[in-house]
């Protein structure tokens, strides 16, 4: 079966793009599934470093179609923009498909995702303010737009209508907002954007199942992670789409059945952005020599990462929700100089034990980390290319990792570059 879904297992960053990058070398079509600008996929190719919000990162291989499904919310500016950059780099964007069921986000949305975060004040989600969770909140209440409504104009603008006079209602009333102009927004969308997606909106669920029957090669590609997803991260601090491997099945309209691998991607340690409980989280000068070097600030908005150890617990829960069949583990090289390297296995919640992660949020909130120590390699792997050159405190750190996840460790990052990899 010709199918691969790649995806986050803890709170995004993992290092996703890398490995899409990788597999695009022997794939047909790559799909961005969920999400929208709020991702960052950063692919360092021959010392070039590319940075992509929404074009999946397959673009760079001129023998795949990328493809952007159903699932993903779109700014059609943020698409314009990546489009015109990666075209100035000498990259051929003209295979790219956009899902014509994929829903727009719109300035409203970038507007109420501000003042909600603002309204929250301490108790704000650290969104990304690209206004994803309110694209999203319409999709589910059905007064989104959708990128289809692009090649209706009569359409778009009746849509346009209804929906806006609601939002400045809330903008104007609620958040005291001056009221945004359903003539300018038309404009934008209709005049500007549409004449340049017009020619990429496709049936991407045709696409892909026509692909899909013909024995084409696909990878479904995940943006943000399991510990982000809305309904099995740790809600409400998560975005607003399904990350996780059943967000793969309905991002894209590609059945069950047709998935023959699903790879996990995590980071050798843990890094979040934005507010949430995070039990392994360092506040010493091991968590800033994670943020040091690992270069830990957000591809997007620049925000520095919380860092802390790896949760074997939390992946324990991405290898179920997601059915993992691998796992690349990402950034061994970052741990290259520690003395010591530790792993949560457990947590011990109100002088209780607990092996997987409480359901109830506010005893995870109080999850203290119980730890396995590794003594750590000191030496430098970015130049190692084979298992047999790792040295024996890494592979002691890696085949700890695989037993504990119960998912194998096929794959090792030790660098940011297209070849610094290590297969186990
Ligand atoms: P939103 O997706 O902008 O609504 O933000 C919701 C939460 O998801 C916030 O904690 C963000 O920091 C986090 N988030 C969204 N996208 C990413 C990502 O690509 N990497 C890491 N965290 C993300």
């Amino acid at each position: 079966m010709p199918v691969t879904i790649v995806l986050g297992t803890q709170w995004g960053d993992e290092g996703k793009g890398k490995l899409t990058d990788l597999l695009a070398a022997d794939m047909d079509f790559v799909v961005r599934y969920q999400g929208g600008h709020n991702a960052g996929h950063t692919i360092v190719v021959d010392g070039e470093s590319f940075a992509l919000q929404l074009i999946p990162s397959g673009v760079l291989n001129p023998a795949v179609t990328p493809v952007i499904g159903n699932g993903v919310v779109v700014e059609p500016q943020v698409l314009i923009e990546e489009i015109d950059q990666l075209e100035a780099r000498g990259v051929d964007t003209s295979r790219l498909k956009v899902s014509g069921q994929a829903h727009l986000i719109m300035p409203y949305h970038v507007e109420i995702d501000r003042v909600t975060e603002r309204y929250l004040g301490k108790n704000s989600l650290g969104t990304t303010k690209r206004g994803i969770g309110p694209a999203y909140s319409d999709k589910a209440t059905r007064v989104g737009l959708r990128v289809q409504d692009l090649l209706d104009p009569k359409i778009f603008r009746e849509k346009l209508d209804v929906v806006l006079k609601e939002k400045n209602l809330i903008l104007a009333k609620v958040y005291n907002r001056l009221p945004l102009s359903a003539d300018e927004i038309a404009k934008k969308y209709l005049g500007e954007y549409a004449p340049r997606i017009e020619p990429l909106i496709s049936d991407t669920v045709a696409l892909l199942n026509d692909a899909v029957d013909s024995g084409k090669r696909l990878l479904l590609e995940g943006a943000q992670a399991t510990f982000l997803d809305l309904d099995h991260g740790t809600y409400p601090f998560v975005t607003s789409s399904n990350p996780t491997a059943g967000g793969a099945i309905t991002g894209t309209g590609i059945g069950l059945r047709n998935i023959s691998k699903i790879i996990g991607v995590a980071k050798a340690y843990l890094t979040r952005v934005g507010s949430g409980p995070f039990p392994t989280e360092l506040f010493d000068e091991y968590g800033t020599m994670l943020v040091d070097r690992g270069h830990e600030y957000g591809t997007n908005t620049g925000r520095r990462r919380r860092t802390g150890w790896f949760d074997a617990v939390l992946l324990r829960q991405a290898a179920r929700i997601n059915s993992l069949t691998d796992v690349f583990l990402t950034k061994l090289d970052v741990l290259d100089p520690f003395e010591v390297v530790k792993v949560a296995v457990g947590y011990q919640c109100d002088g209780e034990r607990y092996d997987s992660v409480p359901y109830h949020q506010s005893v995870f909130h109080k999850a203290v980390p119980i730890y396995k120590e590794f003594p750590g390699w000191q030496c430098d792997l970015s130049d190692v290319r084979k298992r047999s050159d790792l040295p024996k405190q890494a592979l002691e750190y890696i085949e700890f990792l695989s037993e504990q996840i119960g998912v194998p460790v096929t794959m090792v990052g030790v660098g940011p570059s297209r070849n610094q990899y290590v297969e186990i």
